[in-house]
């Protein structure tokens, strides 16, 4: 048995891995077992914002020398300088870090959290959103997953886009029963293809969560650490999130973890009264790992930033000189960039030629295609992989 009939035999999956043995990762690349090399413009979904295999970081994590594991009820060093550090460095009042391992758990805890403060159960998302596979997760991600699972969390309302002043209205309204628990969105949609709300929609969600007292909840999981030019896209908006949730690119890919980080006021609700507990939650090897991914990430980060917004206009223009097979729309703020068209299966098509030719991006659903590249990408790297996304196109 080849490893793709192993595979097929030994793990769970939705759909068929795509057939390609990943054995390197470094800098912008992806290497497989047959001898190819692959440009990676997905970079693990918003995973590895400063590349694979940055010497600095590795380095660091090689020389733990660290406890295996340590109880979430104990101290540890590590986890205080972590917590503080996301304290110092995300938008708004948000000091306090539920140590999770990766973003649906810290999705998860947020819910729960903001039930356990406003003592209510409703939440408000954005049709077609992703946050997560758990149940409450699912429970306000699209409700596309309300179709295979019926029993989902009851009270869950969905906006749908454009998000602008209409939108904005319709969420006010809901929240003025008073009976919300939480609202929750990417304050910069990654999960619909880079969609942008309007300043204005979050003017009015992020005023009437204040005043009707619902839980304000931004999802960063994938936008955060810098993907679209600032280092939380909360901060093109000016959003002071009551909760904050972080995975992915908080540890770059070189460990998994997450946290869900909340206001005083919040964490203070928790206190005696609510049952957290995650075993490899802040896991003492990938708590150093995440430290030192941020503490590389902090050092160069005007460098990155700026690299960010200079090299995402880069791609915005030439994605939007290009001529497709299909009417596409390009979306594009820093280095997060969507593609969609209404062709059915137009994209799905055009990632397949990508990968055949040796680029890597990736699909949501059949109508849009997503480029996640590294955010420290090269100039040249970057034109390769833009002239093989054009042949494709
Ligand atoms: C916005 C957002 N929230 C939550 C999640 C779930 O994160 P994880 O896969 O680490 O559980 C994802 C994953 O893609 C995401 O994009």
């Amino acid at each position: 048995m080849n490893l793709l009939q192993k595979d097929k035999q030994y793990i769970g999956r939705d759909v068929p891995a795509t057939p390609m043995e990943i054995v390197g990762a470094k800098g912008n690349y992806l290497m497989a077992r047959d001898g190819r090399k692959y440009i990676d413009f997905v970079m693990g979904w918003c995973v590895g914002n400063i590349g694979w295999g940055v010497p600095e970081v590795e380095e660091e994590i090689k020389e733990y020398d660290g406890p295996d594991y340590v109880n979430p009820f104990y101290l540890y060093k590590p986890w205080v300088d972590l917590a503080q550090l996301l304290a110092k460095i995300t938008p708004g009042k948000v000091v306090k870090s539920f140590r999770t391992t990766g973003g649906t758990e810290s999705v998860e805890v947020a819910l729960q959290a903001a039930m356990t403060y406003t003592k209510r159960t409703k939440f408000i998302s954005i049709e077609g959103s992703y946050h997560g596979h758990s149940i409450a997760a699912m429970s306000v991600g699209m409700s596309y997953f309300r179709e295979k699972y019926t029993n989902l969390l009851p009270g869950c309302e969905k906006i749908n886009p454009p998000l602008n002043e209409k939108a904005a209205l319709e969420v006010e309204k809901l929240l003025s029963h008073r009976d919300v628990a939480a609202y929750i969105s990417e304050p910069i949609i990654c999960n619909l293809g880079v969609v942008m709300p309007d300043q204005e929609y979050f003017d009015i969600v992020a005023g009437a969560c204040k005043k009707y007292g619902t839980v304000f909840i931004v999802d960063e999981v994938a936008s955060g650490f810098g993907r679209t030019g600032k280092l939380f896209a909360s901060e093109w908006y000016k959003l002071e999130p009551d909760i904050l949730t972080l995975g992915k690119g908080l540890t770059g890919g070189y460990a998994a973890l997450g946290a869900a980080i909340m206001t005083e006021e919040i964490a203070k609700s928790m206190e005696f009264n609510f049952s957290f507990y995650s075993t490899f939650g802040w896991h003492p090897r990938n708590t150093v790992a995440a430290l030192a991914n941020l503490r590389y990430f902090i050092k160069k980060k005007q460098t990155i930033l700026s690299h960010v917004r200079t090299m995402g206009s880069y791609f915005e223009n030439r994605l939007r000189s290009m001529n497709s097979r299909y009417p596409t729309e390009v979306r594009a703020k820093g280095l997060a960039i969507g593609l969609e068209s209404k062709q059915h299966g137009y994209m799905i098509d055009v990632m397949s030629r990508c990968i055949a030719k040796g680029l890597l991006v990736s699909e949501l659903g059949s109508f849009i295609l997503t480029i996640f590249p590294a955010l420290t990408l090269d100039q040249k790297t970057a034109k390769e992989g833009l002239d093989i996304f054009e042949s494709c196109l």
